[in-house]
C-alpha cells in the first residue's frame, strides 16, 4: 500500500477473492478497482455469506471502501445491477464512462462459435465483446441509461487518491497463464491478465505501484481446454481434497500439483514483490486455521521456503482456510 496490484499467477481461481477481502478489512482500503470482465468470478465469504462476484470489486467487504470499475474493463449491465443489490453498495460503486459493454448477442456468438467452444470459454461472450471493442463499434458505459447514476472518471479518481496517500488496490482477474500474450495461446482469454495490463486497464502508470502481490494456490486448477502440466484424474484430485468446481460456470476444474517453473514465470512477468499462497491447508491439513508461521508443520515451511528461493519473492500472505481471517500475515 498505498497502491497495490493483485494478480493471479496460474489459470485463475487462485483465491484472489479471499486475499482481496482480507486486505480490504485489515488495511482499511480506501479504493478497490476491478478490471477484466464478467467471465471471472471472485469468491468471497463475508459475515457467513458466500458471494461470487463477477462485477462488483471484492473490496466491498470494507464499508468505507470506494468501488470502481476500470475504463479498460467490460461491463455486463444486468449482472452489475444484480450484484449492486446483493452487496448493497449503491452509494459507493461507480463505473468509468469509457468501460465497454457486453451484450446478450456476444454471449450467443460465444456459445455458437465452434472455435470458441473448442477453447472451452465460459460462454459469457467476453471474446466477441472485446472483438467489437477493437473494431470500435462497442457501446460504452456512458451510452447506457441504467448506468447514468453510476458513472465516473476512474483514472482521475485514483490518481487524485494516490496524491492524497490513500490506499488503492487494483484487482486483477483470472491468471497469468490465461493471458492473451503470456498464456498458453490459443487456450487463453481475450485480454492480457498481467500486473502491467491491470494498471493500464485502471489508468495508473507503473511508477505509482508500490506492490504487486501474485496469488498462487498450493495446487493448480484449470477450467476449459488447453495444456495443464501434471494433470491428474478427477478421482485422484478428489482423494487429495483438491477437486473444485468453477465459481462462475459450475464446471469441473481440472487439477495438478503445484509447479515451481510456472510460479517462477508468474512472479517474473508480473514483477511480483510478494506472493500470497492460498489453500495451504489442502496440501497440509495440519496447517488448517493456523494464524502464525510457527504453527505450520515442517513440510509446509519447507514448501514455502522452496517457493521463496526459486522465485526470489517473499511469501507474505498464507491462506489456511476459507474465511477471510484464516490467514497468516507475514508483512512487515
Ligand atoms: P473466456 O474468457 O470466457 O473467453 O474463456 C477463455 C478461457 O479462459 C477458458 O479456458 C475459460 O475457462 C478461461 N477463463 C476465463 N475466465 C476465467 C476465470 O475467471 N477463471 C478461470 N478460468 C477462466
Ligand atoms: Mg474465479
Amino acid at each position: 500500500m498505498p497502491c497495490t496490484v493483485i494478480a493471479g499467477g496460474f489459470w485463475g481461481d487462485e483465491g484472489k477473492g479471499k486475499i482481496l477481502s482480507y486486505l480490504a478489512l485489515k488495511d482499511k482500503l480506501d479504493f478497490c478497482v476491478r478490471t477484466g470482465s464478467v467471465n471471472a468470478a471472485h469468491t468471497i465469504w463475508h459475515e457467513g455469506k458466500r458471494y461470487a462476484l463477477h462485477m462488483v470489486p471484492g473490496g466491498f467487504v470494507h464499508p468505507k471502501c470506494r468501488l470502481l470499475i476500470a475504463p479498460g474493463s467490460n461491463v455486463h449491465v444486468a449482472q452489475f445491477i444484480k450484484e449492486v443489490e446483493e452487496t448493497q453498495v449503491h452509494k459507493r460503486v461507480a463505473i468509468d464512462n469509457q468501460a465497454s459493454i457486453i451484450e446478450e448477442k456476444h454471449s450467443n456468438q460465444d456459445k455458437t462459435s465452434a472455435h470458441l467452444k473448442g477453447l472451452g470459454t465460459t460462454g459469457w461472450g467476453v471474446g466477441p465483446a472485446i472483438e467489437e471493442r477493437v473494431r470500435r463499434t462497442a457501446k460504452l458505459a456512458k451510452d447506457i441509461p441504467e448506468l447514468k447514476n453510476y458513472l465516473t472518471d476512474v483514472p482521475t479518481e485514483i490518481n487524485r487518491a494516490l496524491g492524497q496517500n490513500k490506499k488503492v488496490l487494483l484487482e486483477g482477474t483470472q491468471g497469468l497463464l490465461l493471458s492473451l500474450y503470456h498464456g498458453s495461446y490459443p487456450y487463453v482469454t481475450s485480454r492480457d491478465t498481467s500486473a502491467s495490463a491491470i494498471c493500464s486497464e485502471a489508468g495508473v502508470g507503473p511508477t505509482k505501484i508500490d506492490d504487486v502481490i501474485v496469488v498462487l494456490k498450493s495446487f493448480i486448477t484449470r477450467v476449459g481446454t488447453g495444456p495443464l502440466p501434471g494433470e491428474m484424474a478427477k478421482e485422484e484430485a478428489t482423494k487429495r481434497g483438491w477437486f473444485e468446481t468453477a465459481a462462475g460456470t459450475g464446471r469441473d476444474r481440472r487439477s495438478a500439483p503445484f509447479n515451481l517453473e510456472l510460479a517462477k514465470k508468474a512472479t517474473a512477468i508480473n514483477s511480483a514483490t510478494q506472493i500470497a499462497l492460498t489453500k495451504l491447508d489442502c496440501l497440509y491439513p495440519e496447517s488448517k486455521a493456523a494464524k502464525t508461521y510457527e504453527e505450520l508443520p515442517k513440510e509446509a515451511k519447507q514448501f514455502i521456503k522452496d517457493i521463496e528461493t526459486q522465485t526470489h519473492t517473499p511469501v507474505t500472505l498464507i491462506g489456511t482456510g476459507p474465511n477471510a481471517l484464516d490467514l497468516i500475515d507475514r508483512r512487515k
